[in-house]
């Protein structure tokens, strides 16, 4: 990319969420969601760690996996690239990206994969309506709990909102948010919750146009029933 490459400009739309604009410059294509700068494909590999990490601490096959929110789609796509996974939910706010997304715009998502589904919602919402569903459930819908792209967002981090992700996921499945900044508090505040068997805070380094940026997943696991303390 450089700055000389054409925007164009994919889709625009506004609704409840605030607006949302999906636009490529040059082989690049970005997310601005309400005005915040959500995201590019630059980039995408700690994006897609959010899924592989998760994944590759939870056991079995037929997983089934809870994705918040959509995107580019590189989290989801990443998920269903393993071939344990049985199902990607995808719980995404902004029904035009939806949208944008099954009219094949999103390059990274596979469409046709009968694995996933995309839904229209808010993901605090979904995670109320899915006590012990999921194996793994990937958060990363803001740029960060310290950089929240809608205010509301704020719940899903805190020890409440915390204990309801957990509660949504099975036994030994895997809670892992992607953050822009590393949040050792949160994850100490995932340490403090009961029923968490291990909890780890991974610092995933990116460099971008010659600069470092030290990106954070933070991981925690829910206890099986024999298991003691973490
Ligand atoms: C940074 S992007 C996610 C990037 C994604 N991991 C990927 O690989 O492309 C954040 C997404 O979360 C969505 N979002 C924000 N708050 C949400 C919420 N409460 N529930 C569901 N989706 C939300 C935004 O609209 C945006 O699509």
């Amino acid at each position: 990319m450089n700055g000389h490459d054409e925007l164009q400009e994919l889709g625009r739309a506004s609704g409840a969420h605030g607006e949302v604009v999906l636009r490529r410059r040059g082989a690049v294509t970005e997310l601005v969601v309400d005005g915040v700068f959500a995201m590019d494909d630059v980039d995408t590999s700690t994006e897609r760690a959010l899924a592989t990490e998760a994944l590759a601490r939870c056991t079995g096959d037929r997983l089934r996996v809870l994705v918040g929110g959509l995107g580019l789609g590189w989290t989801a796509a990443t998920a269903l690239a393993d071939p344990r996974v049985a199902a990607v939910d995808v719980a995404e706010l902004q029904a035009p990206l939806v949208g944008w997304a099954r009219r094949g715009l999103l390059p990274a998502l596979p469409l046709d994969d009968p694995r996933l589904a995309l839904h229209v919602t808010d993901v605090a919402e979904a995670l109320v309506a899915a006590p012990g569903r999921y194996d793994a459930v990937l958060l990363d819908v803001d740029n960060g709990p310290g950089f929240l792209v809608h205010g509301s967002n704020a719940r899903l981090y805190a020890a409440a909102g915390l204990a309801t992700a957990l509660a949504a996921l099975r036994p030994g499945g895997v809670l892992a948010i992607w953050s822009s900044d590393p949040v050792p508090e949160l994850a100490a505040r995932l340490r403090a919750l009961p029923h968490t068997a291990g909890v780890e805070h991974l610092v995933l380094p990116v460099e971008r146009d010659r600069r470092r940026f030290d990106y954070a997943v933070v991981l925690a696991r829910t206890a099986q029933p024999s298991s003691r303390g973490r």
